[in-house]
């Protein structure tokens, strides 16, 4: 099932995730309707924040690159209790989208590497390092999980010029081809 995604400014994208258990109730719908959600807004990852549920957990797919990173190949999961251990390597630029930020797009400067440990379905743990843009990819997952967005990492001369399109997507008025919910701005 599509869920509704939410928008910038919904008060849950700030709120503090918690962890979960095995016998966390529906995790497979969840995660299938999270894969479907995904994918019906041709995103290559989505945090569990995003639609409503303010749990430690998100999910992958960058298989899409692999043409510009053979290492991209395998590279859909899910992510679960996940902890960034370290980061380290040099910053680099990329021009970053969000679900919740429709039709803005800015870049974001974050190191090459990652080691994450996390929890897979099967509540297996695994510790791993990540470069390049699965890297990317899983640290922009794991700051909405700290309710921190790409935005709030851009520049800020960037940030002065996207502001009025951030207030219109806060106001519920977006412009994006898929399901999103209106936002709870005070809760
Ligand atoms: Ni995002």
């Amino acid at each position: 099932m599509i869920r509704p995604i939410l928008p910038y400014g919904d008060v849950i994208l700030r709120k503090p995730t918690v962890e979960i258990q095995p016998d966390f109730p529906q995790l497979k719908g969840l995660i299938s309707d999270m894969y479907e959600t995904m994918y019906s807004a041709s995103g290559v990852g989505l945090a569990a924040p995003q639609i409503g549920e303010s749990i430690r957990l998100f999910i992958v797919d960058g298989t899409g690159f692999e043409e510009d990173e053979p290492g991209m190949k395998n590279f859909k999961q899910v992510f679960i209790n996940p902890v960034v251990l370290q980061e380290e390597g040099e910053e680099w630029a990329f021009n970053e989208g969000c679900l919740s930020i429709p039709g803005v797009r800015e870049d974001v400067f974050r190191k090459a590497r990652v080691l994450i440990e996390y929890q897979d379905e099967q509540f297996a743990f695994h510790e791993k390092w990540f470069e390049g843009m699965a890297a990317r990819i899983i640290q922009h997952e794991y700051d909405h999980l700290e309710g921190i967005l790409f935005t709030d990492k851009i520049n800020p001369m960037r940030k002065k010029l996207i502001r009025s399109e951030l207030e219109h997507i806060s106001r519920g008025n977006h412009r994006a081809d898929y399901k999103m919910k209106k936002p709870l701005v005070r809760r």
